[in-house]
C-alpha cells in the first residue's frame, strides 16, 4: 500500500499545478524531512516559513499531547475561557507594543487577512483597499481582490470594488491612502515578490498617513512572525505599531492556527452591532494554541535561535556568489536566490531535490528560489545547503 502513495495522491487528491515533484514525504524530524527509504532531504522552505523551530520539536509534541489528553475542540469562540488560547493571547501581547491589547485566534492567515478587512470597513465606515503590487495576503475572495497582481485572478471577477495596488517602497502611495481609505495592507519583508524588505522610513511615513486620515494599517506579519527575521515580529526592528497585525504559519507550530490582534477600541467592532462579528468553529482550537505555546517556550528557552540569526545572515550573503546569480534579497532567514536568465529556477529546484535540498519558488519573483530554513538549522547544515545550491547552479550553467 504504501508503495503506492505516489500514484494516489496524483491519482486522488486534486492538483493546484501541473507537474508536482510528488516527493513521499514520509517523516520529518529537526531540519529534515525523509522519505520511504529513509533518504533524508534538508528542508531549506520550512514549509513555507512554518517550521521555524524544526520538525517534531520535543517541547511543542509534549505541549500538544498533554493538551489532546485534557480536551481536544469545544466550542472555541464566544464563550468559553479556554486555557491554552488565554494564554497563548497573553504570551503574544507580551511581545508586542502595549496598545496591542486584544488578539482574536482563526485558522489561518487568509482568514486572518478576511477579517481585518471586515474590521476596517466596520470601524471606518470606508470599502477602500490598498495594498501593494505583488504581495500575497491570501487565496479568498476579498484577500484575492488586495493580491499585487492580477495574474492569479483570472476566472474569479468580479472580485472586491475600490481595491487597489501601489508600488512598494514608493512615496507615491501616501497620495492614494486618503479620508476613503479603509484599509492599507503591507508587510515589512513583502513575501511574495521575493523577500523585498520595507524601507524604514517608507512605512513609517505609511503608518504616519494611515493615522492622518484615520485608515486602518493592517500589517501582515504571517511569514515574518515568530522569529523568523531576528525578533519576535518584524515590525519590533522598524519601530512602529500597526492597527491590526495578522499572524498563522509559524504561529501554530505545524498545525494551522491564525490570529489578529488590535488594541480593544478596533477589536470591539466584531463584539457588537451586531454581535458575532466574526466566528470560526475552528480557530483557536485548544491543539493549535497549545502548539502555538510550545513554540513560544523554545524561542524563548533557546535564545540562540535569533540572536544567531544575523550571522546565518552573513553567511548566506557572502556564499551566494556566482556568475549566474543575479542577486539575492531579503532579511533574517527570509531570503530570495534571483537567477540570470540563463538557469531555469524550476530546474535548480528540481535537482536540488534529488541532491537532498528541499526548496521553492516564488508566486511573484521569476526566476528565483527561495531559502527559508528553519532557525533551527545548524551551520554544518546551512554550509551544505548553499554550497549544493552552488553545485546545481554550477552543473546548469554547463
Ligand atoms: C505573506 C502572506 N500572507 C498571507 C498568507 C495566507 O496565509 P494562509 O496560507 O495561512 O492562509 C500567506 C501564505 O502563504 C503569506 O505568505
Amino acid at each position: 500500500m504504501e508503495k503506492d502513495i505516489k500514484s494516489l495522491f496524483l491519482s486522488n487528491v486534486a492538483q493546484v499545478v501541473g507537474n508536482p515533484s510528488a516527493l513521499v514525504v514520509y517523516r520529518a524530524e529537526g531540519n529534515y524531512l525523509y522519505d520511504q527509504e529513509g533518504t533524508p532531504y534538508l528542508d531549506f522552505i520550512s514549509g513555507i516559513s512554518v517550521a521555524n523551530t524544526g520538525h517534531g520539536h520535543p517541547t511543542i509534541i509534549s505541549s500538544v499531547i498533554n493538551q489532546v489528553k485534557r480536551h481536544m475542540h469545544v466550542m472555541v469562540y464566544g464563550e468559553f475561557a479556554i486555557e491554552p488560547q488565554a494564554k497563548l493571547a497573553t504570551k503574544t501581547l507580551e511581545k508586542l507594543h502595549p496598545c496591542m491589547n486584544r488578539v482574536y485566534f482563526v485558522n489561518s492567515g487568509t482568514e486572518a487577512i478576511e477579517a481585518s478587512m471586515k474590521i476596517s470597513k466596520k470601524y471606518t465606515g470606508r470599502s477602500q483597499f490598498i495594498s501593494f503590487k505583488n504581495s500575497y495576503h491570501g487565496s479568498t475572495q476579498g484577500s484575492l481582490s488586495i493580491q499585487g497582481s492580477n495574474k492569479y485572478k483570472g476566472g474569479y471577477y468580479p472580485l472586491l470594488p475600490d481595491t487597489h495596488q501601489a508600488n512598494f517602497n514608493d512615496l507615491a502611495v501616501l497620495e492614494q491612502i486618503t479620508t476613503k481609505t479603509a484599509g492599507v495592507v503591507i508587510e515589512c519583508i513583502q513575501a511574495g515578490s521575493g523577500y523585498i524588505p520595507a524601507n524604514q522610513e517608507w512605512i513609517k511615513a505609511v503608518r504616519a498617513r494611515c493615522t492622518e486620515v484615520g485608515a486602518l494599517m493592517i500589517l501582515d506579519e504571517i511569514q515574518t512572525g515568530m522569529g523568523r527575521t531576528g525578533n519576535w515580529f518584524a515590525h519590533l526592528d522598524y519601530g512602529f505599531c500597526p492597527d491590526i497585525m495578522c499572524l498563522a504559519k509559524a504561529y501554530g507550530g505545524g498545525l494551522p492556527l491564525g490570529a489578529f490582534v488590535a488594541p480593544e477600541h478596533i477589536m470591539k467592532v466584531i463584539q457588537a452591532d451586531p454581535i458575532l462579528g466574526h466566528i470560526t468553529t475552528f480557530g483557536g482550537n485548544p491543539v493549535s494554541c497549545a502548539a502555538s505555546l510550545g513554540v513560544f517556550e523554545v524561542l524563548e528557552e533557546d535564545v540562540t535561535l535569533m540572536e544567531s540569526i544575523p550571522y546565518k545572515e552573513q553567511i548566506i550573503q557572502s556564499k551566494l556568489i556566482h556568475p549566474n546569480i543575479e542577486k539575492i534579497s531579503g532579511k533574517g532567514l527570509m531570503y530570495c536566490l534571483w537567477l540570470k536568465p540563463a538557469i531555469d529556477g524550476f530546474k535548480v529546484i528540481a535537482k536540488l531535490e534529488k541532491q537532498g535540498v528541499i526548496s521553492n519558488s516564488f508566486l511573484f519573483a521569476e526566476n528565483a528560489i527561495r531559502i527559508t530554513p528553519p532557525l533551527t538549522i545548524t551551520m554544518d547544515q546551512l554550509n551544505f545547503g548553499l554550497n549544493t545550491i552552488l553545485e546545481v547552479i554550477d552543473d546548469l550553467s554547463e
